[in-house]
């Protein structure tokens, strides 16, 4: 079974009854991938990571990707991401074609559109958490000032509004990985891509930062892409995806879909 098909998509109802009426509007992908190839070449050969690759994710999806290590789900994100290119093949991320883009554009695609988590929270370690969340404003130009306050509601988005002066190593684990989540989101992107966003965590602090990213994606109708090992975690997104043989495929029992955004 491949990734998609038109039946799983989130079709909008029409009504027979007013035919006046307009249709709702059905929202393109907001991820389209086609054909996607990368090859490593290393110094054992060419090493051959996708094979013809699909992709499509819609408004509101919660996507989690499972699969073996190796398998090509880091790659995966940082093509989407814009932090890595695909060998052929074509990459629709929010409406930009990220294997065009020249360096200094993937710089602002991703900092306008992507919120990017990983499996370390990556947190300067000299500046404060809510320094840490002021970066990406300060990086496109927004006033310090006005930076450190939205950086500030952030925090207290994330339930951190005590942890403000706290450097990276003065923190738990789950709070450094909540304020790398108010980091990625501080610029309010559309997508949200993940990468064992919980992998470093104790068991309960991983459900605990999880219910988090469910609830921003929810209450800031992100879209969002989680890579994960833990199958119960990925069960509680829209729609669960394994990359295996290089394709990614739908293992039957695992999606139970969560409401759209809004309900
Ligand atoms: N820059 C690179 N040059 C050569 N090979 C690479 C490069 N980056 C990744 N690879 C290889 O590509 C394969 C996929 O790597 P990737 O990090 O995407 O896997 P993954 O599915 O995220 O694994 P894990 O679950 O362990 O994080 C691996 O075999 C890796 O060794
Ligand atoms: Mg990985």
């Amino acid at each position: 079974m491949t990734d998609w098909t038109p039946a799983a998509a989130p079709q909008a109802s029409r009504t027979t009854r007013d035919p006046g009426a307009r249709a709702p509007k059905i929202e393109p992908p907001l991820i389209e991938v086609q054909g996607l190839r990368k090859t490593y070449r290393t110094a054992r050969g060419e090493l051959h990571l996708f094979a013809d690759l699909h992709l499509s994710v819609h408004p509101g999806e919660m996507v989690a990707i499972v699969g073996q290590s190796g398998a090509g789900k880091s790659t995966l994100l940082h093509i989407l991401g814009a932090l890595d290119a695909p060998s052929a093949g074509t990459v629709y991320c929010a409406s930009t074609n990220v294997a065009e883009l020249s360096s200094r554009k993937a710089a602002e695609f991703r900092n306008r559109e992507i919120g990017y988590v990983w499996q370390f929270h990556y947190l300067l370690p000299e500046f404060s958490a809510q320094e840490n969340v002021a970066l990406p404003l300060l990086a496109r130009g927004v006033r310090k000032a006005e930076a450190m306050a939205m950086a500030a509601n952030w925090l207290r988005e994330v339930d951190l509004d005590d942890r403000r002066t706290h450097r990276p190593g003065e923190l738990s684990g789950g709070e450094q990985q909540r304020v790398a989540l108010a980091r990625a989101l501080v610029n309010q992107p559309r997508l949200l891509l993940a990468d064992e966003p919980t992998g470093d965590l104790d068991e309960a602090t991983a459900a605990r930062v999880f219910d988090l990213v469910q609830r921003l994606h929810q209450d800031h109708r992100l879209t969002s892409v989680l890579v994960t090992h833990n199958l119960d975690l990925a069960s509680r997104c829209t729609r669960v995806l394994r990359l295996e043989g290089g394709r990614l495929v739908t293992p039957p029992a695992l999606s139970h879909p969560l409401p759209p955004p809004g309900n």
